[in-house]
């Protein structure tokens, strides 16, 4: 009864105008964002695809050794999952990819000692890119994605190499993102 009445008395108030004043500006607020929200959201129906089949890719190539999510086998294989290799700069992590790694190496702390294979014979750019965008997100990294285009430069990068990386390799290596 309060209310209604307050409403009869507030449509007939000299406040009315800026009411609808201000409603109306709501709703071309509210448009604003839904717009804003589908353009940002374009670019991440792409990306997010990426990592669906970067997830799967992921599972097929790399989780017999680092594990499905990710965390490795200690003492073993490494983890990626908070790995500064993987995580970091996307230099280390494209290269490492695409050339293997002999150990020694330390992770976060814990050495290793494997050999991993190249994967440059193995793997596309593109798959290459896709595993990578989904390691660097996934489990609570913060890497940046990686593209086709990023891993084709570094394959022509080390087109000559045929020896894995070494741990002295990978420090001269800037730890930095590949130029898009
Ligand atoms: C057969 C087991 C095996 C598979 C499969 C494998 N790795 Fe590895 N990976 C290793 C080992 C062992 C090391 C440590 C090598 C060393 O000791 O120098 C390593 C190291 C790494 C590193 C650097 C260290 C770290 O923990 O960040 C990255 C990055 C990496 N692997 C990514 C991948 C990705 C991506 C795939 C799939 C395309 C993959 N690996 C598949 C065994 C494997």
């Amino acid at each position: 009864m309060k209310t209604s009445l307050r409403n009869r008395i507030g449509s007939r108030s000299p406040f009315s105008s800026l009411e609808s004043a201000r409603r109306n500006a709501l709703g071309r607020n509210r448009w604003v964002a839904i717009l804003g929200g589908a353009l940002a959201l374009a670019p991440l129906a792409s990306f997010s695809q990426d990592v669906k089949q970067g997830e799967q890719l992921y599972t097929m190539n790399c989780a017999a050794c680092h594990q499905p999510t990710g965390t490795g086998i200690p003492a073993v294989y490494p983890p990626l999952a908070g790995a500064p290799q993987a995580t970091g700069g996307s230099k280390r992590a494209v290269a490492i990819v695409l050339n293997g790694l002999q150990g020694p190496i330390t992770v976060n702390g814990a050495q290793y000692n494997g050999p991993m294979q190249p994967w440059k014979a193995i793997l596309s750019d593109d798959k290459i890119a896709a595993i990578l965008t989904y390691v660097r997100q996934a489990w609570g990294n913060k890497g940046t994605p990686v593209t086709a285009e990023q891993v084709k430069a570094a394959r022509a990068e080390y087109a000559q190499r045929t020896s894995p990386l070494t741990d002295a390799d990978l420090a001269a290596i800037p730890d930095e993102d590949i130029k898009p």
